[in-house]
């Protein structure tokens, strides 16, 4: 919820309270050096001991609420017709009304089956943007992923309000000129993760199913941030500013075909299924469940995780569950603007984004704007982030380096999680980080994985300007 103060400030509120509590602390700059350097100036490197605070993902780091804890101690065990799974087969029923479910490991998981079952060598996949494991699993199979979002999608300061529509025109011109490529379904990401967590409109979602409904394609929507997509449609399409965040989820899941997510998002546990309405779909997926994840009734995942998902998703209904990641999200974007600090506007969904091609204009794409932002941001903060740009896209088959379109250091808000002192904090922090932005340069890999090179892969910053940083830091501020 959004209160308004009486001096007339507009700040979230928590409609919850911590009783269960992570210690964190804040490690000398010259300890945060150290690591970075030993990690390869990559984030995905370090380790919870020497973060402050983690703004890497909001993926399985939600706070969980009581009701999911306690839901966890009466998880059934059993290999086969655990009665856990039919909870969540309820919750899937109720809240997104699909009737068939298949649980899996992680959203992923949910993607390499789909995969496996519906993309074949020559197909094309239209999406209105692609996220990095989705992309990975379909090319893998054969596919090519084609995305056709809106020219305004790409427009970092922008005030369209609905970034993550699919572009009606050209998805109509693809289906026409696509020649001999079978196109397996069109695929909706609610809230387009990598363009900053933007949302689809309802209408443009209806739109996109006349489209392909009248080309028998299926519509298949990645909903694992459905309740945030949900959260925006309430506050920006005027249609529905007096539904409910469940009746939103209904409009959206009645248009689709096939249905996926990431329960580490949404529902904030460790897990995903695919679910549909289509028995001849289920049929197709359900005999690969057992081969790649585990049987039918818990699919790869713990079923401690299954129970606490029924209840995530019923409470993801709510709508100070909905809105509790996107409203500290437009409080934290809202700081960084009145410092002039680049940001992606307007603020998405999981996470505020630092546009890293205007906060480092002086960093060529080719060497990492994004990357080296979120290495500097480390250094300065304790606070960690992740590089969304040229270094998650990995280089074509040809071994080209991609420039990706948009460079975006990603400071993810998990849902409950962090306090507005935290956020702060962070905003005070990158005020002295662009400052001094010209002190920050390019990085270069010393060590690249073959595929989603981002996780693993190593560099170094050109012109050893980590240690330059650290030291003007020290000057100016302290060891903290
Ligand atoms: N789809 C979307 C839109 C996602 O954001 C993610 C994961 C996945 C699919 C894959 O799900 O991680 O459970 O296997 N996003 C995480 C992130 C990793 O940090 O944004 P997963």
């Amino acid at each position: 919820m959004t209160i308004t103060l009486t001096t007339g400030k507009e700040i979230p509120i928590e409609m919850h309270k911590a009783r269960i509590v992570q210690k964190t602390s804040l490690v000398p700059i010259d300890r945060r050096l150290k690591v970075l350097e030993e990690g390869g100036y990559n984030t995905f490197s370090l380790r919870t001991r020497d973060i402050f605070i983690d703004m890497l993902t909001d993926s399985g780091t939600n706070a969980m609420s009581d009701n999911q804890l306690a839901a966890m101690m009466v998880s059934d065990d059993a290999y086969a017709g655990c009665e856990s799974f039919y909870k969540l087969e309820a919750a899937v029923n109720d809240v997104l009304r699909f009737k068939y479910v298949l649980p899996v490991h992680q959203g992923r998981a949910a993607e390499h089956l789909l995969a496996k079952v519906f993309v074949k060598p020559g197909c094309v996949i239209p999406m209105n943007y692609h996220f990095t494991t989705t992309k990975a699993h379909f090319v893998l199979a054969g596919g090519a992923v084609e995305e056709i979002f809106t020219d305004e999608a790409l427009n970092t300061q922008s005030t369209c309000q609905f970034k993550g529509n699919l572009d009606l025109q050209k998805f109509e011109h693809l289906i026409k000129h696509n020649g001999t490529h079978p196109i397996p379904f069109v695929r909706m990401e609610a809230t387009t993760n990598l363009l900053g967590g933007q949302p689809f409109s309802l209408e443009n979602l209806a739109e996109v199913k006349k489209v392909a409904a009248a080309n028998k394609i299926p519509l298949l929507l990645d909903g694992s941030l459905i309740c945030e997509n949900a959260y925006f449609i309430k506050q920006r399409e005027k249609k529905y500013e007096n539904s409910s965040i469940q009746e939103i989820i209904w409009e959206m899941t009645k248009l689709a075909d096939l249905f996926y997510l990431s329960g580490r998002k949404c529902s904030s546990v460790r897990g995903g299924f695919i679910a549909t309405n289509t028995k001849e779909y289920y049929e197709l997926l359900k005999p690969w469940l057992p081969v790649y994840e585990g049987f039918l009734t818990y699919g790869g995942m713990s079923t401690k995780e299954i129970e606490a998902m029924a209840v995530g998703l019923r409470e993801m209904t709510d709508i100070n569950v909905a809105g509790s990641a996107a409203e500290f999200v437009k409080y934290f974007a809202d700081r960084l603007v009145e410092q002039g600090i680049p940001i992606v506007t307007p603020p998405g969904g999981l996470a505020c984004h630092l546009d890293a091609k205007r906060f480092l204009p002086h960093v060529a794409q080719c060497q990492y704007p994004a990357g080296a932002l979120a290495a500097a941001l480390y250094l300065a903060s304790g606070v960690r982030s992740m590089e969304r740009g040229t270094i998650s896209t990995d280089r074509d088959q040809n071994g080209k380096e991609v420039m990706s379109d948009l460079e975006l250091t990603r400071l993810a808000v998990p849902r409950r999680v962090y306090t507005i002192s935290h956020i702060e904090y962070v905003v005070d922090r990158l005020k002295w980080l662009y400052q001094h932005r010209d002190a920050v340069k390019g990085l270069k890999f010393v060590e690249e994985p073959p595929v989603l090179r981002f996780f693993f892969g190593k560099l170094e910053p050109l012109d050893d300007w980590g240690k330059k940083l650290v030291a003007t830091f020290r000057k100016e501020i302290g060891v903290n």
